[in-house]
């Protein structure tokens, strides 16, 4: 099994399933053309975090890690009337492409860019009380994930929804002595899934066009 057979079979499912989109193709163009880094969620994974947060009945959406606002315009797409989704980005050039993304889908009214590392404005949010989250995807820096999840949890209410992407990395998560500070982060978040008794999680293996990775899914109930 290589990577081009993943990428065909992609290509295949998202013939039919996610066609193209000028919105979302031009948010890619212009990604690359300022040189952001290509790491946003491909478009099956994009479609699935839309999906889920459509199943989940998601009103307000969290985002930690913006990069071009890819994953940002698929989940904002997903809101009903009247949604909201704070996205939160680190790097001030990457927050302004997003920005310009982000008005260029016509999403500008639903969703707040804050720009910062998260650990400073994941405080702010809950300084200002705002009201939980129903649906929170972390894909931000990978060894901060632990303190992401904790947030998260601070930020949500039962029934709440959290996506940790990147948590298989080509399979290093399970190299309990590896020196890379992202996969201890990765470990020690599915850890805190795992003994934080107001979870329930599992984790998916997924290969495409994005190689070999996956996604941690948890459900807050308590
Ligand atoms: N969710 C995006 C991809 C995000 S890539 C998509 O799928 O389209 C990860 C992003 O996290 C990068 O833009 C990086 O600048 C940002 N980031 C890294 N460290 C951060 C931090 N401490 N706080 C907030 N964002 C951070
Ligand atoms: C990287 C980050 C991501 O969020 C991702 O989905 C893929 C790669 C990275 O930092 O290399
Ligand atoms: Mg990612």
């Amino acid at each position: 099994m290589s990577h081009e057979q993943w990428t065909a079979v992609d290509q295949y499912f998202n013939q039919l399933l996610v066609p193209p989109d000028d919105t979302l193709d031009g948010a890619i163009e212009a990604n690359a053309a300022a040189g952001l880094p290509p790491i946003d969620v491909s478009p099956s994974q994009g479609k699935l975090l839309a999906l889920l947060a459509q199943i989940r009945g998601a009103r307000r959406i969290l985002e930690i890690g913006t990069l071009g606002g890819y994953s940002t315009i698929w989940l904002a797409r997903a809101l009903p009337p009247g949604g909201h989704l704070i996205t939160l980005e680190f790097n001030p050039k990457h927050a302004e492409v997003a920005l310009a993304n982000i008005a260029k889908a016509g999403l500008s009214e639903l969703v707040e860019l804050r720009v910062g590392a998260a650990l400073d404005t994941l405080p702010e949010l809950e300084a200002e009380s705002v009201e939980p989250f129903d649906f929170i995807f972390i894909d931000a820096d990978k060894r901060s994930n632990p303190e992401y999840v904790k947030w998260a949890l601070r930020l949500s209410r039962p029934g709440t929804v959290i996506i940790v992407d990147n948590v298989v990395r080509f399979g290093a998560v399970i190299e309990a002595e590896s020196s890379d500070p992202d996969v201890q982060g990765i470990r020690e978040c599915i850890e805190l899934l795992a003994s934080e008794p107001r979870l329930d999680a599992t984790a998916i293996q997924t290969v495409g066009s994005k190689g070999y990775d996956g996604f941690a899914i948890a459900l807050v109930t308590g």
